[in-house]
């Protein structure tokens, strides 16, 4: 029987990533690593899958949650999830390890929904992230904000938008969410098949996209209306922050976020250079009863998490950081058979320079243009009669100069040409 076809193919909502779009990648998490170390930001990494419990405090009333995970269990009977996003692992994490605060890290991380697959949005997604673990301090919000912001301009970004909102304490949460409820009873004419939802989850309903809905929404009672005095002067000394920092924002009254962590300060970046229904390319917000949720001492939490792919193609959208192949400092041509290429290339990148060459004895016109086209500075040539002399030739593939190096010198001669490169 003929193999199944789909069998052999990534699955659906998966991508790989090969060379050189890869390189962007690399490019984009040094970016980010260099920014989250500068901040004070410290890598962590935790397991791919965890207790599917773990996941549960996103919310029931969630669809990552209730539709989205890819749950399984495993050979010892352990009901496992794939992580849907990154937050709930890295506070497990801290619930774990009871690391002093304030604990700031950062990660890199796959994160697994079962969406339905279109462009920006998969079932593998990558997301580069930070959390701090500490005091309620709101100016952790706007060092957090500020790292995420910092990150999209290192990257070349100018069409990504920041909306702020709060989503005030759970006694603020409560009086809203009932009076909330209240007004979708009152719509339920317009919400349809979409009532219940909105009776479990009264929040899920604001931040819908739905043309038919904008209306109702638009009337709907805002949060900010019902916020304690503390969620209030917390939210205003973040803004506060922010515009020092020359941070420019928009208050979004109906910015809710789609987990049930969220509390107090939560934020989202859009970027105008993608698609309106996946232009969030970050988002995130402080989560301070997580941690006593997950059996850990009280302690607040603020973080965000970004979308490398949406980011890639928001940066196609504004033609910023474009894949570059991989870099070739030496490019070796090899017209006599010896291991001497093999050492060559073996010698200069010893030396830190980066080396290439052609397999299977290509004729001298192909081996050139192979060079020429790896964008390599030198050429080495081995020939008979060279090597015969103890030397190689060297071709400036710039200048189309040659000169004969004697062959034990030559890395060493390259590297002085070549000088300190950062590979
Ligand atoms: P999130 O908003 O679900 O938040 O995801 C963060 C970002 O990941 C989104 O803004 C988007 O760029 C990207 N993203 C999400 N889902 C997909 C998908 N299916 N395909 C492609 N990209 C996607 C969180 O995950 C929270 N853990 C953020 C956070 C950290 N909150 C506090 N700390």
């Amino acid at each position: 029987m003929a193999a199944d076809r789909d069998a052999f193919r990534a699955p659906v909502g998966t991508h790989d990533v090969l060379p050189p779009e890869s390189e962007r990648w690399i490019e984009l998490v040094e970016r980010f690593a260099s920014r989250a170390r500068r901040s004070g930001f410290g890598l962590v990494i935790t397991p791919i899958f965890e207790h599917v419990d773990v996941f549960r405090r996103l919310g029931d009333a969630t669809d990552v949650v209730r539709k989205e995970m890819y749950e399984f269990d495993d050979k010892g009977g352990r009901r496992l999830a794939l992580r849907p996003e990154g937050t709930a692992p890295v506070v497990r994490a801290f619930v774990q390890h009871r690391p002093p605060v304030p604990w700031k890290v950062w990660y890199l991380a796959p994160n697994f929904r079962y969406e339905r697959p279109q462009r920006g949005r998969y079932r593998q997604h990558w997301q580069v992230g930070a959390e701090v673990l500490g005091p309620p301090d709101p100016d952790i919000d706007v060092e957090v904000v500020a790292l995420a912001q910092g990150f999209y301009r290192d990257l070349g970004l100018k069409r990504v938008r920041l909306s702020l909102n709060s989503m005030g304490d759970a006694s603020s949460r409560a009086r809203y969410v009932d009076v909330l409820r209240g007004y979708w009873r009152d719509n339920a004419s317009v919400l349809g098949d979409e009532t219940e939802r909105a009776e479990a989850n009264p929040l899920r309903i604001l931040d819908s996209k739905r043309d038919d809905w904008q209306e109702m929404l638009e009337h709907a009672p805002q949060l900010g209306e019902y916020l304690s005095d503390e969620s209030r002067s917390h939210f205003e000394r973040v803004e506060e922050g922010l515009q020092a920092l020359g941070i420019d924002y928009e208050i979004e009254p109906r910015l809710v976020r789609g987990f049930d962590y969220y509390t107090s300060t939560v934020f989202e970046f859009a970027s105008d250079a993608l698609d309106a229904a996946q232009n969030a390319v970050g988002g995130g917000g402080r989560y301070d009863k997580l941690a006593e949720e997950l059996g850990g001492p009280p302690t607040p939490g603020i973080g965000f998490g970004i979308g490398i792919e949406r980011v890639l193609i928001a940066c196609d959208g504004e033609g910023v950081l474009p894949a570059a192949s991989v870099a070739c400092d030496v490019f070796v041509v090899d017209l006599v058979g010896t291991t001497d290429a093999l050492q060559i290339m073996q010698e200069a990148r010893e030396l830190g320079l980066a080396a290439d060459r052609t397999y299977g004895g290509r004729a001298m016109k192909k081996q050139l243009a192979a060079a020429e086209k790896s964008g390599a500075h030198y050429a080495v040539i081995l020939g008979a009669n060279e090597l015969a002399r103890g030397t190689v030739g060297v071709k400036d593939l710039r200048t189309e100069e040659q000169v004969e190096v004697r062959r034990a010198d030559v890395a060493p001669w390259l590297k002085k040409q070549i000088g300190d490169t950062t590979r």
